[in-house]
């Protein structure tokens, strides 16, 4: 079973060697933007877990982007606690395993989302009733179009800080509902970066070609995208006038993803604060998590089988628990990604794959459980992990702001 799942995969000319993919995280837990004591245990048990491919949590590229206070945030303030970082969890694989994980930066701005003190300061691509409902009185910013003019250079600077910190690859994050993202969806937005669907990915474009500048050559560039949004029309991307998923864009938009020389995609749909259950299948959303499973799986077998030549990672595997190794296997066999993506379960678990190898599966008593406790945690505004299986670190904060 783990032998597919430990056969390397060549991309950007460099060997990554299985097919495991630590989703980014988020632990909402940095000291002013920097690594803080926290996030260095939870990087560190992920270096002792060796994954081909750790996707590093979302970064801020400029401070009133930031989602929440405790976001990380690259600068030249905070280059060097990710520096020393990124060296640790490369030595500590090596050490113990043979091998270095490919590490990836995912930098973001979190646009409807951005809460820099705490308090909402959304900065919206467009108004949209959907989100707003309930919320009018909220005072929105629309990005102006100069605005966005500045952006591809603070995704540039991040990137450059992102390859001194020694990551090897930079993600600009377009999903999940993001800045990058709801432009996607802005198609009543005037001007140049709104209708049509050029005008729509006009700034993610020039994000990803500003950073494709500003990186040196043993450097890549990725993205982790909103194959569909799955809102009813006409509030997301990627759905059709019946409300049915319809990839037609999507699938534009890789074609000149690949056009642009990128080779690998993580693909996921969804939105994790207005439907967390289709981007995150969990025990109490309003569906049977597997069918929610079921739709990332379609969706991602759909893109992959357009583009034979291009590696994709698939996300929600953590749902699947104790059988989540041998459900990852499968997806490999049949095609449906290149690397099987594990978010919560490498909060609650972070050894799932080395002890699948070493002892034919993983612990059912330590996997996750798909609870929901990590949302909630971040939701209540204090630090993410799991508070159930890593209790002694995470059930403090939950009984003191989920409980309270
Ligand atoms: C606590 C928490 C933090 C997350 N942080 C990020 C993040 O920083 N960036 C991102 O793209 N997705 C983030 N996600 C989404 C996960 O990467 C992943 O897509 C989702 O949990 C579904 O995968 P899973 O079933 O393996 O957990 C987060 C999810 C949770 C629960």
């Amino acid at each position: 079973m783990n032998s597919l799942l430990e056969t390397p995969v060549t991309i950007y000319g460099r060997e990554i060697k299985n097919r495991i993919l630590f989703q980014p995280m988020e632990g909402c837990d940095a000291e002013n933007g920097a690594v803080g004591e926290l996030a260095r245990r939870k990087y560190l048990r992920f270096a002792h877990a060796a994954p081909g491919i750790i996707w590093f949590e979302a970064t801020a590229v400029t401070p009133e982007g930031r989602a929440n206070p405790r976001q990380m945030f690259l600068n030249d303030s905070t280059k060097e606690s990710f520096r020393s970082l990124i060296s640790d969890i490369k030595r500590i694989s090596f050490e113990e395993h043979g091998f270095s994980p490919v590490i990836i930066a995912q930098l973001t701005h979190s646009g409807r989302f951005s809460k820099p003190e705490g308090t909402p300061a959304p900065i919206v691509a467009y108004r949209n009733s959907l989100w707003e409902k309930g919320k009018l009185e909220q005072p929105y910013v629309i990005a102006s179009d100069e605005y966005c003019a500045a952006l591809p250079e603070k995704y540039a600077r991040a990137a450059a800080l992102a390859s001194y910190a020694g990551f090897d690859g930079i993600d600009v994050k377009c999903c999940h509902g993001y800045l990058l993202d709801e432009f996607l969806s802005a198609t009543q937005r005037p001007g140049r970066y709104g209708g049509s669907l050029e005008n729509r990915t006009r700034l993610f474009f020039e994000c990803i070609d500003s950073v494709k500048k500003s990186i040196p050559d043993n450097m890549f560039v990725t993205t982790r995208l909103n194959a569909c949004d799955c809102f009813d029309y006409p509030f997301g991307f990627g759905v059709d006038e019946k409300n049915q998923i319809d990839l037609s864009e999507t699938k534009i938009i890789i074609e000149q993803l690949r056009r642009r020389g990128i080779e690998l995609i993580n693909i996921t749909l969804g939105n994790p604060y207005l439907i967390p259950h289709v981007n995150r299948p969990w025990n109490k959303g309003p569906e049977d998590g597997s069918v929610s499973l079921e739709r990332i799986y379609e969706v991602t077998k759909s893109i992959s089988q357009s583009f034979p030549d291009l590696k994709f990672a698939m996300s929600g595997l953590s749902y699947e628990g104790e059988n989540a190794v041998s459900y990852a296997s499968r997806i490999i066999r049949n095609s449906i990604a290149s690397f099987a993506g594990f978010g919560r379960m490498t909060l609650a678990y972070p050894e799932f794959f080395r002890d699948s190898i070493e002892h034919g599966a993983p612990d059912p008593s330590k996997v996750c459980l798909k609870c929901g406790k990590c949302t909630e945690l971040m939701r209540a505004g204090t630090v993410s992990g799991c508070a159930v299986r890593d209790s002694e670190t995470y059930m403090p904060y939950y009984k003191k702001y989920v409980l309270k």
